[in-house]
């Protein structure tokens, strides 16, 4: 914790509120996902197809979903990967299943096992059990803010996925990355 922190402290700006550094992230060693709004981001696939397809869009939306989904990089790194999200294991199968992406994940962790739902610290405890691996050698992808911050205080390496330009968050703890989109994850993990 200590060093995640001393690290937050060199990666980032101290501009008020905001994140982060432009610089990679080192020693990464697990990439655990958020799920809903992040992994799963079935809303803008919704929203841009919409208006220039018409009734069209729900089979393109739905490919883009999948080839969103296959990080395979993430394999090619070496890299543990996992969802840690507060939707029901029944909840996270069926959209797991439907994407297609259960072979390229190492787990797929719920509150339920926690019995608290996230910002609780015990809820990222899980992944750090579950995989085996330091907070400080683990991203954290959240499209959510308070998601980020929290698991930043924690002392996971939190990339906030801002894919709506949303204001940063006043909360203890820092995402030491923000990206618009998981596309530019690899560049940032160097994958
Ligand atoms: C989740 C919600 C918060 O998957 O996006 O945990």
């Amino acid at each position: 914790m200590e060093t995640a922190a001393r690290d937050r402290q060199d990666t980032c700006e101290d501009s008020g509120t905001t994140a982060v550094s432009a610089g990679p992230l080192a020693g990464i060693r697990a990439c655990v996902f958020d799920a809903y709004g992040t992994l799963f981001d079935y809303a803008s696939a919704a929203r841009r197809c919409r208006d220039a397809l018409g009734g069209a869009w729900e089979p393109l939306a739905a490919m883009w979903r999948d080839k969103q989904l296959q990080y395979t990089w993430l394999r090619a790194a070496g890299l543990k990967t996992a969802i840690l999200s507060n939707g029901t294991p029944a909840m996270l199968a069926a959209a797991v299943d439907k994407s297609a992406i259960g072979d390229l994940l190492d787990a797929v962790l719920s509150v339920e096992e926690a019995g608290v739902f996230k910002p609780h610290p015990r809820v990222y405890q899980l992944a750090v059990d579950r995989l085996g691996i330091a907070p400080q050698a683990m991203s954290f992808q959240s499209a959510n803010a308070w998601d980020a911050w929290a698991a930043s205080a924690f002392g996971m390496r939190a990339v906030w996925c801002n894919r709506y330009g949303q204001r940063a968050e006043r909360l203890p703890g820092r995402p030491s990355h923000e990206i618009r989109t998981l596309a530019e994850l690899p560049a940032l993990l160097g994958a």
